[in-house]
């Protein structure tokens, strides 16, 4: 399963890439607001900045919901560094410009995915990602990993290539459960993927092989 860092932060993204476990980057305009970032230009050099840290996939959010704006700004994205991945909502005419970029050779990532029927159509239009947004199925009261599972299942019978991005990650053991299923790439906050360093008996034997040292 690949790793992606789901922020907008410059300095979490480096220390996470600086853990040497890190495929790609995943911002949304929330997480770019949450920097700070305003204006086209402001917003284009930040994902450049993000491109120059990680060697990996970088999803930009497209901010507009109508087709011929949605592929005007996506174009615009997608010449900002090859390893953009144009990020799209799952409305009807973003499904319209999922399969007019997969015609044109920008890869996508399909966001705000809550169903099988929505990740079919994704799918179908040719994204490159799905993005089910788990945390946020679970906050309503589903198993936003039943989800996970159940496009697990569809796509291999399907045999689509599209790939299943587990987003809207709250904890460790959402990823851990994202590796179970199946999930191609998981898309968590610094803070999910420090949890899975985490286990008092690794503390617990450390400290006492570390007092064991000083006899040695
Ligand atoms: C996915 O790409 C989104 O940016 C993200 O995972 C949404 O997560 P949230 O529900 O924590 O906002």
């Amino acid at each position: 399963m690949k790793f992606f860092i789901d922020t907008g932060n410059l300095a979490q993204i480096k220390e996470a890439n600086d853990l040497g476990i890190l495929d790609g980057v995943t911002t949304n305009p929330s997480l770019m607001a949450k920097e700070g970032i305003k204006g086209e230009e402001a917003i284009a050099a930040h994902y450049k900045a993000i491109c120059e840290l990680v060697d990996g996939d970088i999803s930009a959010e497209v901010l507009s919901t109508d087709f011929d704006s949605m592929v005007a700004e996506g174009k615009k994205l997608a010449a900002i560094h090859p390893n953009i991945v144009v990020k799209i909502p799952m409305i009807k005419d973003g499904v319209k410009a999922i399969k007019w970029f997969t015609d044109n050779g920008i890869r996508t990532n399909c966001t705000l995915i809550f169903s099988a029927g929505q990740a079919i159509l994704a799918a179908k239009a040719g994204a490159s990602y799905v993005s089910p947004f788990i945390g946020r199925i679970d906050d309503s009261g589903w198993d936003g990993m039943e989800l996970i599972g159940q496009l697990r299942h569809i796509f291999d019978v399907q045999n689509y290539k599209t790939e299943i991005l587990a987003a809207s990650i709250r904890n460790a053991l959402h990823i851990i459960k994202a590796a179970e299923l199946g999930a191609d790439v998981c898309t968590c906050p610094l803070p999910s993927i420090l949890g899975l360093l985490k286990h008092p008996l690794t503390d617990i034997g450390l400290a006492q092989f570390l007092e064991d040292a000083k006899k040695m």
